[in-house]
């Protein structure tokens, strides 16, 4: 099964939108197989943010992405890449369309929320990144609790 990270940023916590966000993934049927609340330092966010280090918004992101809790999951699904990618919505929130997180609940391009991989290779490199293979459980739906022996 496919994985993917995904990270509620200090916005989305500052906010209250933990509960929601998270959700939004239950909701579409995404199973959650890592969490934990975590503050991003300098150097994690260099290496998560390899590709826009040399960025000129770059300054902003890491100041944004160090300033508070966030909450890093790892997301399990057939092409949870691309749902997920879907699910969330376009990075400017002023663009999302409505119906995905950062279009219903963010209308700002750099405080937009939440964080998910934009690829296979991508994910690998972030779920390490973040998570030792200990803390991500392979778990499986127990069908006891859709169909209970006492009912
Ligand atoms: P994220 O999906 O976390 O990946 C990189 C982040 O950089 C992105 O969300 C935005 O928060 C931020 N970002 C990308 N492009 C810009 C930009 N042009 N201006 C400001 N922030 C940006």
């Amino acid at each position: 099964m496919d994985r993917t990270l995904v990270l509620i940023k200090p916005d989305a916590i500052q906010r209250g939108l933990i509960g929601r966000i998270i959700s939004r993934l239950e909701d579409k049927g995404l199973k959650i197989v890592a969490m934990k609340m975590i503050k991003i330092d300098q150097a994690l966010a260099k290496k998560h943010y390899e590709a826009h280090v040399n960025k000129p918004f770059y300054p902003d992101l890491e100041k944004f992405i160090t300033s508070g809790p966030v909450i890093a999951m790892v997301v399990e699904g057939k092409e949870v890449v691309d749902v997920v990618r879907n699910l969330v919505g376009a990075t400017n929130s002023r663009k999302a369309q409505p119906g995905t997180i950062r279009g219903d609940l963010s209308n700002s391009f750099s405080r937009n929320l939440i964080h998910a991989s934009d690829s296979q290779e991508a994910a690998i490199r972030e779920i390490t990144l973040f998570f030792n293979p200990s803390e991500i459980i392979a778990w499986e739906r127990d069908r006891f609790y859709y169909y209970a022996p006492d009912e």
